[in-house]
């Protein structure tokens, strides 16, 4: 192998690897991540040129992303990118980072619809519309309103809809369930916040860059998923599903909310780690 000069994309990628080393969980894939973003090339491109030099310009910018990944802001709002359910989504900090346990949401929520033409559905606190958008690239006949509180979540949400070509979604902004019409859903699926707002873990490396309205909700961290409960009933047809996701140790306090507010056929699913993480209801 020839060596490697000064600020070629293999000495680049070298450099940032021992800055993050023992920083992030994977060092390497996450140089890569970031100079593939700089220079605007696929990863393979770095392994396939490492010889190749890099201007002076993109290598700065590279340099000065490593410092902010060190200092424990994620990938994914330094690349502006994260992939969910195979999509290239856009985030920015106004929105969570998806994540890949709430594909289980989506499984599930794809379950419930599977022998129902033309589905309606409410994607409640869309952020980056993850969730909405998952349902409709695998059902394009289904009908969905992604809604969030925050509007510029709900801008990014708008710009990935028209990127991933699904114009079958309409966004709204709204505070969870009101405003949302009377009998009106087959289908209200909802990741809500749902972490203890005196949770130390909300102040610690990458949660901290997050949107707090996105993270947590009241002491219990269940004040959102109680409004949903309360607000679903009414929005959903007869014999319509609610599917929400929550926290791994929630599962029975979400159950006696949806038991509380006369739900049937509550069941409870876990994401691929064992966790509990999405409860279903029926009204
Ligand atoms: C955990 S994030 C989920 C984002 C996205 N669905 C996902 O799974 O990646 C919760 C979302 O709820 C939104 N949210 C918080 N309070 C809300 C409210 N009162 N009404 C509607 N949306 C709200 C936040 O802005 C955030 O986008």
């Amino acid at each position: 192998m020839t060596a490697l000069q000064q600020n070629s994309i293999g000495d680049s990628l070298q450099w940032a690897q021992r800055h993050l080393s023992g920083q992030v969980s994977d060092a390497r894939l996450e140089a890569q991540l970031l100079l593939a973003h700089v220079l605007q090339v696929p990863r393979t491109h770095l392994l396939a040129w490492p010889e190749k030099t890099i201007t002076p310009a993109s290598l700065a910018a590279f340099r000065q992303l490593v410092r902010r990944r060190r200092s424990g802001v994620p990938v994914a709002y330094l690349t502006g990118h994260k992939e969910f359910w195979s999509l290239p989504l856009k985030v920015s900090s106004a929105t969570l980072i998806p994540r890949p346990e709430t594909e289980t949401l989506v499984e599930v929520a794809l379950q419930l619809i599977t022998d129902l033409p033309r589905p309606v559905i409410a994607d409640l606190g869309t952020g980056s519309g993850a969730v909405a958008l998952a349902i409709a690239s695998e059902r394009t006949d289904a009908w969905l309103l992604a809604a969030d509180l925050s509007m510029t979540a709900l801008q990014t949400a708008r710009t990935n809809a028209r990127h991933l070509g699904l114009p079958q979604c309409r966004f709204a902004l709204l505070d969870w369930c009101g405003g949302l019409a009377t009998q009106a859903f087959d289908l209200i699926v909802t990741n809500p916040p749902y972490i203890e707002s005196t949770d130390p873990a909300l102040r610690q490396r990458e949660l901290r860059f997050e949107p707090a309205l996105a993270l947590s909700s009241g002491k219990t961290g269940l004040h959102a998923i109680e409004q949903v409960c309360t607000g679903a009933r009414t929005a959903l047809k007869p014999g319509g599903w609610l599917a929400l996701e929550h926290g791994w140790q929630q599962k029975t306090a979400v159950i006696a909310c949806l038991e509380e507010h006369n739900y049937r056929n509550i069941n409870s699913f876990r994401d691929f780690a064992g966790h509990d993480r999405v409860c279903i209801a029926q009204v």
